[in-house]
């Protein structure tokens, strides 16, 4: 069961998923490449629509037919990408969980919260009954529901939407998950909790090597709780390395501009710049660089193809041409 060859975890090659839509076939994610080493918490950011919740339901073949993936998904070395759906069931949930972005409808409202995580546990591990019921308090505790032995029993419908949230992170617990796949989870809570939840995160990575996808809007999060980062942009990866080196001297323009979009501690005077336009509609993006109609260090030269992820500087990833122009450049106004 363990993983024990030393490689990735996870390794995710040329990730393409499209959908069917009244406006015809839309490609959501267009070539991602990622890897998440065992125990690492793994950051994914970029803008509403990069392809953040798209790329974690690709993992777990959570797309509906005639909705379609295709590339790699090495999990411990085998492709999940052709598994049968009951192959599949066998790893989802259990060996890698998912904690999705909207806790209400994935949570199911006729069953109590315990019920949902006594599913889980039955499911997914070898826990008799008591020692399930117990487990499942034990896990609303962890994650900070007060009381958790009367909320047990409550509905969904009778937590607040943060209580939701962590309720959603507990039954995703239960089955001891090798990965998380996280998307949002901390987004509709307090600092102190969402402060919690992430030291429980990293709790569970020390104690049990549990490595995390955490998907985020926000950099603070990233900076304080992953290991490394990955930018999406259009669907694809703008930026991949090691969190420090990554946010102190991005190495692609996107980059750059996220993180001038976001007030930074350190230069508290500093107005934000917002990055201007919106990110482009599926399958609008030409024979260009993605970023390029926003880009305000765009060149010609950003217009002969779609750079490739390539390495760059501390071991990164990079798929800006003019990474090694962003240090000395002031960003074009
Ligand atoms: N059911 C769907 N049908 C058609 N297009 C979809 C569907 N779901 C998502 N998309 C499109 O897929 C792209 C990626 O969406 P995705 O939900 O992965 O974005 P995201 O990065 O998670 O954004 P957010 O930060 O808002 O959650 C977007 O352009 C979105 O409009
Ligand atoms: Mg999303």
């Amino acid at each position: 069961m363990m993983h024990d060859n030393g490689g990735p975890l996870l390794s995710i090659r040329a990730l393409r998923t499209t959908l069917a839509t009244e406006g015809g076939r839309v490609t959501v994610v267009d070539g991602v490449d990622l890897d998440v080493q065992p125990g690492e918490i793994l950051g994914l950011v970029g803008e509403s629509g990069s392809g953040k919740s798209m790329t974690l339901r690709s993992i777990l073949r959570l797309i509906r037919p005639p909705g379609q993936v295709t590339g790699q998904v090495l999990w411990r070395g085998r492709d999940l990408v052709p598994l049968r759906e009951a192959e599949m069931r066998a790893i989802r949930g259990r060996e890698i969980g998912m904690i999705f972005q909207e806790p209400m409808t994935a949570l199911n409202p006729v069953l109590s919260v315990g019920a949902q995580i006594l599913e889980n546990l039955a499911a997914h591990t070898d826990l008799g009954r008591a020692a399930r019921r117990a487990r499942a308090v034990e896990l609303l505790n962890l994650v900070g529901i007060p009381a958790p032995a009367q909320r047990v029993h409550d509905f969904p419908h009778q937590f607040s939407g943060g209580m939701r949230q962590r309720a959603m992170i507990a039954i995703a617990l239960a089955s001891n998950p090798t990965l998380l796949l996280a998307d949002e989870p901390t987004t509709a809570l307090d600092v102190t909790i969402q402060d919690q939840i992430l030291k429980l995160l990293q709790h569970l990575r020390e104690t049990l090597g549990m490595a995390v996808i955490l998907v985020t809007h926000d950099l603070g999060v990233v900076a304080q709780s992953c290991d490394r980062v990955a930018v999406l942009y259009a669907g694809r990866v703008a930026e991949y390395g090691a969190v420090g080196p990554v946010f102190a001297t991005p190495r692609h323009a996107y980059t750059l501009g996220l993180l001038r979009s976001v007030p930074d501690a350190r230069h508290a005077r500093q107005p934000l710049r917002p990055i201007a336009g919106a990110p482009p509609p599926p399958d609008t993006v030409g024979a260009t660089c993605a970023f390029m109609p926003r880009c305000g260090f765009a060149t010609a030269a950003c217009a002969a193809g779609r750079p490739p992820l390539v390495p760059a500087a501390e071991g990164r990833l990079s798929a800006c041409i003019h990474g090694d122009r962003l240090e000395a450049t002031e960003w074009a106004a």
